[in-house]
């Protein structure tokens, strides 16, 4: 035996621009994440930037376009692509579809979710605008692992940023952002280490 491990097969899944999805790959080109590859990037949306920019970077890509179709039928597709590559852990980076509960139970506590607030707070859609009216003094990002509710599984990795007084929502978008690109990387490295247990709600080292 060799003592190598095969590499953990990411699949990454996207709607937008993928800046997560490129700190992600990033982080794999520098070193940062050992033992990690992206076996495929998805995407609902065709006209993904994020889409795109793995094209360019010559990785794997597939465009399931989810609009006008029933939920699980789609997400039926999306398992076959992501069974068919051979991904052992989804990473969603602005995917901005609901599971299934069929997807979700095809890849128990081997999905991941980034969402930008700190969560149980500002779940759902525009959570940095939610955190900034309500006038949050902290704000942040969270990567917790899916289950069938929306913005709620287990905690894995949470960053926090202060609300400068200077700030609108767009600069606070910006800067959790950057703590985005961090905690992803992070998270990804923490569950690729395996030494972790989920008691409860609980991620412990
Ligand atoms: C990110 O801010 C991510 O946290 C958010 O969408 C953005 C995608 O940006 N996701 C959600 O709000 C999910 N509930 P990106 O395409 O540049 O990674």
């Amino acid at each position: 035996m060799s003592g190598v491990r095969d590499p953990l097969r990411l699949g990454i899944l996207l709607s937008g621009r993928g800046s997560n999805f490129l700190a992600i790959a990033e982080s794999i080109r520098a070193g940062r994440l050992k033992g990690v590859e992206i076996a495929v990037v998805v995407s609902n949306v065709a006209e993904a930037a994020g889409l795109q920019a793995a094209r360019e970077l010559g990785l794997p890509t597939a465009v399931f376009v989810s609009m006008g179709r029933k939920r699980a039928e789609h997400d039926a597709d999306v398992i076959d692509c992501l069974k068919a590559h051979s991904v052992e852990l989804i990473c969603l980076a602005g995917y901005m579809r609901l599971l299934s509960p069929e997807f979700v139970a095809a890849f128990p506590n081997r999905i991941l979710n980034i969402h930008p607030s700190l969560l149980p707070a500002f779940p759902g859609l525009e959570a940095q605008t939610q955190a900034f009216d309500y006038g949050v003094q902290v704000a942040g990002c969270t990567v917790h692992f899916v289950d069938e509710h929306l913005d709620h599984g287990v905690i894995v990795v949470q960053r926090a940023i202060p609300v400068l007084e200077s700030d609108d929502a767009h600069s606070l978008s910006e800067r959790i952002l950057a703590e985005e690109h961090l905690a992803y990387t992070e998270t990804i490295a923490r569950v690729a280490s395996g030494e972790y247990e989920i008691r409860g709600r609980r991620f412990v080292k």
